[in-house]
């Protein structure tokens, strides 16, 4: 198996099944354009964000992690018109791409980037009374991951879902002797997922134009 097979198989279902439109496309430009990294999620994985917030029945997400913005888009798109979402973003410059990505794709009315370390914005969320969230997706620095996946449990309800990306890494995540920082608050999250009797979950390995990593999905019960 290759890389190019990877992206071959990428490229005919996303041509197929989740082609985008302007403001995914645009929304991507625009971010490349404005120096953000390309890291976002791939769009046959932003289509599977939506399917599962349409599945979930979503009316309220929560984003750890917005960059700019695409799989915002992606998720705030399932949402029925008087949904929310809150997208958790510490990079001011990333926030103000995501915004504008946003606002052309029509969406600012149900979905809000706030900026700070996402540490700080869950308590203050928390604090005001938000949530509980129907879906929360987690894809901001892996090594706050457990602290992340925490506050989801904070601020969902039975019966909500949680997301989290990048939980394979090319394989790394199986190394117990790993130094890298994202590897080890993946494990730290795994641990916790396990012995969390509120959490059921499992994780799928993917291959793709994102290359060899994997999506984490918990649901939370009583
Ligand atoms: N979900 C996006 C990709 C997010 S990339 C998509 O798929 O389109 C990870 C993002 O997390 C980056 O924009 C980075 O600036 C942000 N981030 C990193 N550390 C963070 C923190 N402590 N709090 C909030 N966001 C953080
Ligand atoms: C990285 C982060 C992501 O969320 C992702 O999907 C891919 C890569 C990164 O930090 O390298
Ligand atoms: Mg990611």
């Amino acid at each position: 198996m290759t890389q190019e097979q990877w992206n071959a198989v990428d490229d005919y279902v996303t041509g197929l099944l989740a082609p985008g439109d302007e403001a995914l496309t645009a929304a991507l430009r625009d971010s490349e354009a404005a120096g953000l990294p390309a890291i976002a999620v791939a769009p046959n994985q932003g289509k599977l964000l939506h399917l599962l917030a349409r599945v979930q029945g979503a009316r309220s997400v929560l984003e750890i992690g917005t960059l700019g913005g695409y799989s915002t888009i992606w998720l705030a798109r399932a949402l029925p018109p008087d949904g929310r979402l809150v997208s958790l973003e510490y990079d001011p410059a990333h926030a103000d791409v995501a915004r504008a990505n946003l606002a052309r794709a029509g969406l600012d009315p149900i979905a809000e980037v706030r900026t700070g370390a996402a540490l700080e914005t869950l308590p203050a969320l928390a604090a005001e009374g938000a949530g509980p969230f129907d879906l929360v997706f987690v894809d901001a620095d892996k090594r706050n991951n457990p602290h992340y996946v925490r506050w989801a449990l904070e601020l969902t309800r039975p019966g909500s879902l949680i997301i989290v990306d990048n939980v394979v890494r090319g394989g790394a995540v199986t190394d117990a002797t790993s130094t890298d920082e994202g590897i080890v608050g993946t494990r730290e999250m795994f641990d916790l997922i396990a012995r969390e009797p509120r959490l059921d979950a499992t994780a799928l390995q993917t291959v793709g134009t994102k290359g060899y990593d994997g999506l984490l999905l918990a649901r939370v019960i009583g």
